[in-house]
């Protein structure tokens, strides 16, 4: 939402600076101005609407899946090279005054349509694009006022976010060519299915006296996490493990959750020891050798349905392979899908048991049940 702030404020300096030096468009609306102007309401005004659409599929306000008709790419193409070419023409006659609302309103209506045809697990990647133009505006707004300050700060902010759509590209092995036509969305739509297969479940008793005889524990949290606030309960249950001499470790997947870093700023808030967070990469290799994953509200970054089912959403994303541990414990509430609108087979799998309840409640439960068994 800042962003889109940002990005609606540099528009309308852009805007008012247009408008401010007509009496003297001949001298203050040089070509170099205009184009900085332009590129400045044109990014500007796209990412306004554009974050506000995400907001909404985010926040749950608009559907998340994608939203699709016939020949959508080519009307948002057409849209866009309108608007490009009105900005052109701008450029070149900037005393042409009557065409700058048609050209806002444009990108206004570009950033509406470049957005909604994008669903379910893209979002993160356009989140961080969005920063990025919002950044590359204010970086022009810096040009047209001869501002250094906003020059370097807008391209620090444009070049930090395209580095970071570059880096969950990568991680959801996502192009973004697909990103941003909503390849992705258009399979998700047809791919939303749930299952009633049998599942095994387990009380908090049996989760603890699991735990208690388990050598090594790792941990994955997602977006349940957040949900459940349960990060403080999880932090006790560090504590509490890691005196029985339990090795316990948390692995975390570059896009659990629902905003970058989400699960390490929580877990930090929580003062869970740095060197005891890994990244996806590094903790991988481990999950075969250990004893218990306890999976704590995420979903979709274990769904091993991304490593085999090509008709997945998800397929190509890497996962952490929770699957391959020796016992699996799933924390959630019920057996509804994760963001991505997808059933998740791990949830079958003879060595998965399901823990249903919040995540800060059934941690809580665990807690109560391991203190007892100390003094036993
Ligand atoms: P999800 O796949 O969204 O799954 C979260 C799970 O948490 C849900 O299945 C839900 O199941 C459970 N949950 C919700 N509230 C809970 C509570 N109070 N207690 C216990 N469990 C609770 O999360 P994930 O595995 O972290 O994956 C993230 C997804 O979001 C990916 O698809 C990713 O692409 C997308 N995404 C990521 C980001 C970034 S940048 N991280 C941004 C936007 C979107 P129940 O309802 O049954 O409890």
């Amino acid at each position: 939402m800042s962003h889109a702030c940002g990005a609606l404020a540099a528009a309308l300096v852009g805007t008012a600076e247009f408008y401010q030096r007509q009496p003297h468009a001949s001298t203050e609306l040089s070509g170099f101005v205009m184009v900085a102007l332009i590129v400045e309401t044109l990014l500007g005004f796209l990412t306004f609407t554009g974050s506000l659409m995400a907001m909404g599929k985010l926040q749950e306000v608009l559907p998340q899946r994608p939203i699709t008709y016939p020949k959508q790419n080519v009307i948002n193409f057409l849209l866009f090279a309108i608007a490009l070419g009105l900005g052109i023409r701008l450029i070149l006659v900037p005393t042409d005054t009557y065409l700058f609302p048609v050209f806002g309103g444009l990108a206004l209506v570009f950033g509406v349509l470049l957005i909604i045809p994008i669903g379910g697990a893209d979002m993160p990647t356009v989140i961080a694009l969005l920063n990025s133009y919002a950044g590359l505006s204010a970086c022009a707004m810096g040009f047209a006022l001869d501002n250094k300050l906003l020059i370097i700060a807008g391209a620090l902010d444009g070049s930090s976010g395209l580095i970071l759509s570059i880096i969950m590209c990568k991680a959801m092995n996502r192009s973004f060519t697909n990103v941003l036509f909503g390849a992705f969305g258009q399979i998700q739509a047809t791919a939303v299915k749930t299952e009633n297969r049998p599942v095994r479940s387990a009380s908090p008793e049996e989760a603890a006296s699991i735990l208690e005889a388990a050598g090594s524990v790792i941990i994955v949290p997602g977006y349940g996490l957040a949900v459940a606030q349960a990060q403080h309960k999880i932090r006790e249950l560090f504590d509490n493990l890691t005196r029985r001499g339990v090795d316990v470790k948390f692995a975390i997947h570059p896009v659990a959750g629902r905003m970058p870093g989400h699960m390490n700023v929580l877990l930090a808030e929580a003062d869970i020891p740095y060197d005891r967070l890994f990244e996806m990469d590094d903790i991988n290799g481990e999950f075969p050798q250990c004893d218990v994953a306890l999976v704590i509200g995420a979903n979709d970054v274990t769904n091993p349905a991304a490593r085999t089912d090509k008709g997945s959403p998800i397929y190509g994303m890497p996962i952490l392979d929770v699957d391959k541990a020796h016992t699996v414990m799933v924390i959630k509430r019920s057996m509804s899908p994760g963001f991505a609108g997808i059933d998740n087979d791990l949830y079958y799998m003879d060595r998965t048991l399901m823990l249903f309840g919040d995540a800060k409640v059934f941690v809580s439960e665990i807690l109560k049940e391991l203190p007892a068994k100390v003094a036993a």
